[in-house]
């Protein structure tokens, strides 16, 4: 299969990744958070293609994004309260819904669970695409099963050329993890995956209790625990384990430190080091692109800096441990 490479500032090119999802085809998008592999989520072949490319296991759901809350009732029923006030906050953005899907939407999109998965997603070029094709776009996050997620283009082409029908190259994601996902399905309202948007956030806007992930059953490759991981060795240690491994002689090891990293001559001069930033949205928008970086470098290992352990920094710990190989 050929690959075409789309550009979105070419206005040809987004007509052609359209009439290619109306037709039934494969497209990487860019969404805010990470770049999707997207089909029409109507069409069960279409969405068996997204399955195929990913090597992903056919029991694992997709997000079905759509451009509107007014389109919510085409997917799913027993819409409950909480799920119009959540979208008036955080639609369209970075916020995945699990409602209950209604009895048209195909099973092989929920990975034959009864409910869905749903966003309204912010990218602009993204957006384009759903209002004008009227489409709902089935989209995991455009990675090989278990591999990093991608946030430019670049990275997609070079884990799914070939794979796929096209790539829309539309800018790096500008948040750079996936969204937050929230379970609307039960009485308590739970967060099941962490993402930009926070359960306290949630929990403020809802007025009552939402629960934190906690490890759960239903199948969510998010739940694998090897998920989202670099092919290069990958280890989370703390600031006392770093300075001391760092004194060691280690030339194709390569070390990830937070922004406040003491300067220390010995240290410095020794070694392959980057600073990640020091704001939690900056380090998150740089996090994937700085492990596929150092996953092409054939390194021996990584060694990553535990960040913070606050609400706030919930969601890039999470894909961090998950990252590593000692958990
Ligand atoms: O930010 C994102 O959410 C990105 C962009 C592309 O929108 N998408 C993404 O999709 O991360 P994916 O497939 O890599 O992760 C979606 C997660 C999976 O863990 C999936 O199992 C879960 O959402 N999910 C989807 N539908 C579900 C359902 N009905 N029940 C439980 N989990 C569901
Ligand atoms: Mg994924």
């Amino acid at each position: 299969m050929i690959t075409h490479q789309l550009n979105a500032n070419n206005v040809s090119h987004l007509q052609v990744a359209e009439t290619i999802l109306k037709e039934g085809g494969t497209v990487a998008v860019p969404t805010e958070t990470v770049y999707g592999l997207a089909a029409d989520a109507s069409n069960p072949v279409a969405v068996a293609a997204i399955f195929a490319a990913k090597g992903r296991p056919t029991s694992h759901p997709l997000i079905v994004h759509i451009a509107n809350v007014g389109e919510l009732e085409n997917w799913a029923v027993d819409i409950p309260e909480q799920a119009y006030k959540l979208a008036q906050v955080f639609w369209p953005g970075p916020l995945t819904m699990l409602l209950k899907k209604a009895s048209h939407v195909s099973s092989v999109v929920t990975g034959g669970l009864d409910t869905i998965g749903v966003r309204v997603p912010s990218q602009p070029i993204l957006q384009q695409i759903l209002q004008s094709s009227g489409l709902g776009l089935a989209a995991p996050s455009a990675n090989p099963y278990k591999r990093l997620s991608p946030t430019s283009a670049k990275q997609v082409l070079e884990a799914l050329d070939g794979r796929i029908n096209a790539i829309l190259d539309g800018d790096e994601c500008t948040i750079g993890v996936e969204s937050t996902i929230v379970d609307l399905t039960k009485e308590e309202v739970a967060v099941l995956r962490a993402g930009p948007i926070s359960p306290s956030e949630l929990s403020s806007v809802l007025n009552q209790p939402v629960s934190a992930p906690v490890q759960h059953s239903i199948a969510v490759p998010g739940n694998v625990a090897d998920h989202y991981q670099p092919k290069t060795p990958f280890y989370l240690i703390s600031r006392a384990d770093m300075l001391a491994k760092m004194r060691l002689p280690s030339e194709s090891s390569y070390f990830v430190v937070l922004a406040d990293f003491p300067a220390d001559e010995s240290v410095n001069k020794l070694l392959n080091k980057i600073s990640m930033p020091k704001s939690k949205e900056d380090f998150a928008r740089v996090l994937y692109k700085t492990l596929h970086q150092l996953d092409g470098k054939n390194l021996k290992a990584i060694w990553f800096e535990r960040p913070l352990q606050t609400e706030e920094w919930l969601d890039v710990n999470d894909r961090l441990v998950r990252a590593s190989y000692s958990k």
